[in-house]
């Protein structure tokens, strides 16, 4: 089975091919986030054109890599949602017409679903079951993973997702959007404990997340201090260990309550070189194995796509086929 993926929801145009058989066997991207920066954030009807000038050219890209065409392809999988509405749409409408015009199924796929299978894509693949760590710039949501399509969410934040509170804060210490590498890259030179920031929800029981009070904080010791010092540093790093061990701590929490002793991270968080040696000690210390996936596969691409879309139609999960784009989707919903 040898899939055609493509990730269109939201900056990122991401074309790929991966075979049952043989493994990801091309993946193209193209960034928007130099056309968004302008604005400071990504304007939604900016992203849909440029998907449709960047889209084809990628395809066709993405198949002479990896040596296929359309009597090779056996099925075409698109992010259907969530993300932005004219964003998706472009990718749905062109992964349908193509499926239509080669008579191969497109399907579908839920964006967070291709971010949980990501790790999926490295030599030592995690096997199912396992609890996932989804920090994305739209979404924090701890997943209890069954199996393929059987995903319960333990835990998520309840205001500002991490990656949002990553670039928020970023935008307050003067960095470009989107923030949250530039933040990780400043804290580097930062010191750890000059500035007091909130462990949010730690103090409670339950899998929750809370970030929005972080960003407040970094407004509150930004104030009145000298930007052009090591000060912004050292905000940069009290915030970045706040967040790491926020989200650390409440996966050890998941990984006892629920049992599983395989963690997965995914999502753009993910590239976080500080949470992924936090995690990986935390796994040390309970026993558990961590699977990132590679850092390029953190952030948005068709990789995943293109994987979830060959281990559905190779499990034949067929749901998905129709021409689909929905803005806002419940990942514990999606089902088999
Ligand atoms: O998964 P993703 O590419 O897009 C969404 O589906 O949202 O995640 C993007 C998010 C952004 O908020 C970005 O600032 C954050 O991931 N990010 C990072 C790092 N690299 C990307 N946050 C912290 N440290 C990083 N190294
Ligand atoms: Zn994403």
């Amino acid at each position: 089975m040898r899939v055609l993926g493509i990730e269109s929801s939201c900056d990122e145009t991401a074309v790929a091919v991966y075979d049952g058989t043989r493994g990801l066997l091309s993946h193209r991207l193209y960034s928007q986030i130099a056309m968004h920066q302008a604005y400071g954030g990504v304007v939604p009807e900016l992203a849909s054109r440029d998907h449709v000038r960047r889209l084809l050219p990628l395809v066709r890209e993405a198949l002479a890599d990896a040596h296929s065409d359309r009597d090779s392809i056996d099925g075409i999988a698109y992010t259907a949602g969530p993300g932005l509405i004219g964003a998706l749409l472009v990718g749905a409408g062109f992964a349908t017409a193509l499926g239509s015009a080669w008579r191969k199924p497109a399907l579908g796929i839920h964006h967070l679903e291709g971010h949980l299978l990501a790790p999926l894509l490295e030599p030592k693949p995690p096997a199912f079951p396992f609890l996932a760590l989804l920090v994305s710039g739209g979404h924090t949501q701890l997943v209890d993973v069954a199996a393929l399509g059987d995903y319960r969410i333990v835990g998520e934040t309840l205001d500002d997702a991490a990656g949002e509170a990553f670039d928020k804060t970023a935008k307050l210490l003067g960095l470009p959007y989107p923030g949250g590498a530039a933040l990780a890259t400043l804290a580097e030179s930062g010191r750890s404990g000059q500035f007091a920031f909130p462990r949010p929800m730690l103090d409670r029981p339950g899998l929750d997340f809370s970030f929005s009070g972080l960003k407040t904080a970094a407004l509150v010791a930004l104030r009145g201090r000298d930007l052009q010092g090591p000060v912004r540093a050292d905000i940069a790093r009290g915030f970045e260990d706040a967040v790491v061990e926020t989200l650390a701590e409440k996966c050890r929490r998941a990984l006892v309550q629920t049992g599983h002793t395989r963690l997965v991270i995914a999502g753009g968080v993910g590239a976080n070189r500080r949470l992924r040696e936090r995690l990986a000690a935390v796994g040390l210390n309970i026993g558990a194995d961590v699977y990132f996936p590679r850092t390029e596969f953190c952030t948005d691409n068709g990789a995943m796509i293109a994987l979830a879309g060959c281990l559905r139609l190779s499990a034949g999960m067929r749901a998905g086929l129709g021409m689909s784009a929905r803005a806002n989707w419940e990942l514990g919903s999606i089902g088999v």
